[in-house]
């Protein structure tokens, strides 16, 4: 443990501090380009910030995705005729599982992966009741680290929606599909949801809600590192910054300093100039052609493409290569 994390628990023995989470903040402040990764969004806070962004009339990517799975869940059903298991990267909430149990009878075991482990554990018990003859086993874990699964006598379709894959860059998903791969086996498929290019407002609207929601889901990175590691970060000091990146296709989002400011963290002291900023979160957006050629390289073939209505966001389904 670090001193400054042995002196902090010493202090107040009601803080837990997560080793990991601490080295990641610090780590990413104190470079020359300061980052937050995107999956310290999610604690408690952050899971229902993220539900109600979901609700919004300018984040298309959720209500499109969710109008399609259906027509998608309908087309990939007859594939599946042995008992299957399915594995959900980045489940959160569990709303876009109901059309895949809706059309594929023979689902008989479900896994959801999430960071954010209270809020998984709540939506788990409200699927059980549900659908009781599903075995439903969630795993709080970083989908990023190899997950063991059970043994599965059957098929297994990896499910990944909501365009998290674009949180991730070009070579980063590329690794992580060959991951999923080696984790699912030869016989495997996946559907994958992938947001695709579109006009530059029409991305920034999603981004920048009229409501504030999207910067509060931001800003609570900041809120998370003072309600876990007691810093003193004013959030008020920093503005919610969202732009589509046009020569690198993806949205990103800061947290600018509005002035010259210093904060704590666990005695750590980070400086920060005007106008500086900490990248919290990349969105990648992808054309069709494009997703099928990062697919190809990374352990899977593309088997079937549906776009919604205006091409406003797709989904895909992967077939393992028997050889990787
Ligand atoms: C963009 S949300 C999508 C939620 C849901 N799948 C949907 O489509 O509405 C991303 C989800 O992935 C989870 N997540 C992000 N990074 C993760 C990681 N490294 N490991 C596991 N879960 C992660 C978050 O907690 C969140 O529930």
């Amino acid at each position: 443990m670090s001193q400054a994390l042995a002196t902090k628990q010493e202090e107040n023995d009601s803080y837990e501090v997560d080793q990991s989470f601490y080295e990641d903040v610090i780590s990413g402040l104190t470079g020359t380009y300061k980052t937050l990764s995107p999956k310290y969004f999610y604690d408690e806070v952050g899971s229902r910030f993220f539900d109600e962004i979901c609700e919004l009339e300018e984040y298309y990517p959720y209500q499109t995705e969710l109008k399609l799975l259906p027509r998608a869940a309908k087309d990939i059903a007859d594939i599946f005729l042995k008992p299957v298991s399915i594995v959900e990267f980045g489940a959160g909430s569990l709303l876009k599982i109901r059309p895949l149990f809706d059309e594929i009878k023979q689902v008989r075991e479900f896994i959801p992966i999430d960071i954010s482990g209270e809020h998984l554990n709540q939506a788990c018990d409200e699927l059980r009741s549900e659908f009781p003859n599903i075995n439903i086993q969630a795993r709080h874990a970083d989908f990023c680290r190899p997950v063991d699964l059970p043994v599965f006598r059957g098929q297994r379709l990896g499910f990944f929606p909501g365009s998290t894959i674009g949180n991730f860059t070009p070579d980063q998903a590329s690794d992580f599909l060959l991951s999923a791969r080696k984790t699912l086996g030869k016989d495997a498929f996946m559907l994958v949801g992938v947001d695709t290019k579109k006009t530059p407002e029409l991305l920034h609207n999603a981004y920048n809600d009229t409501q504030g929601v999207t910067a509060k889901f931001n800003k609570n990175i900041l809120d998370r590192i003072n309600r876990e590691m007691n810093a003193d970060i004013e959030t008020k000091n920093f503005d919610h910054y969202a732009f589509y990146n046009t020569a690198k296709g993806r949205i990103e989002m800061h947290l600018v300093s509005k002035k010259k400011q210093s904060i704590d963290i666990l005695g750590k002291q980070i400086e920060f100039k005007t106008g500086e900023s900490i990248h919290t979160e990349c969105s990648y957006k992808y054309a069709p052609e494009d997703f099928t050629a990062l697919v190809s390289t990374s352990g899977w073939n593309v088997d079937q493409v549906w776009l919604a209505d205006k091409d406003m966001f797709s989904m895909f389904l992967l077939r393992a290569k028997a050889v990787i």
